[in-house]
């Protein structure tokens, strides 16, 4: 079987992460946050590409993009999380296993910001954690993936 692939997306502001407002966000920079998931990404065997934009164009590009060459998402889409239609249509059009992240505990904050357009149509989201939620959306990414091994072997020894 091919290497199951991961694409991890991060919307607006993400790239400053490290001076942007540590006490909310951490002092973890986005590469350290990147190097971490590759190394658990390299322990499974699978895949892992990352993709940074402040546009929202951007991002629903990338996302489309997926489609047949990646086999989930991990997407902190950032402010887009509660404003974006354009985000929430593309995750729905690919259909892939798709984990939402948020750094800081967007429920204890604002009040738009307890309002997520992209969950419903994602598989599970981790929020509050801090940067080791990036690490938790892998483990979570990678046990979907042993579920979808379990169900191609399953077919393929009905088949035999
Ligand atoms: C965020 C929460 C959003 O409300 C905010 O706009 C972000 C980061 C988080 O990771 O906690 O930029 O997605």
């Amino acid at each position: 079987m091919d290497k199951f692939k991961v694409m991890v997306i991060q919307g607006p502001n993400l790239n400053m992460l490290g001076l942007r407002e540590p006490n909310v966000y951490g002092s973890m920079r986005l590469q350290d946050i990147h190097q971490q998931m590759k190394v658990v990404a390299d322990q499974y065997g699978a895949e892992i590409e990352f993709f940074q934009s402040n546009f929202e164009g951007e991002i629903v590009d990338k996302i489309q993009e997926c489609l047949g060459e990646v086999d989930g998402i991990i997407i902190n889409a950032a402010a887009y999380t509660h404003t974006s239609v354009a985000i929430r249509d593309a995750i729905s059009a690919i259909n892939l296993p798709t984990i939402e992240v948020h750094i800081s505990n967007v429920y204890r904050r604002e009040e738009f910001r307890q309002k997520s357009l992209i969950a419903p149509v994602c598989a599970g989201v981790i929020v509050g954690f801090g940067p080791v939620g990036y690490h938790l959306a892998m483990i979570g990414m990678l046990q979907i993936f042993d579920q979808i091994k379990a169900v191609k072997n399953a077919q393929q020894a009905d088949k035999e």
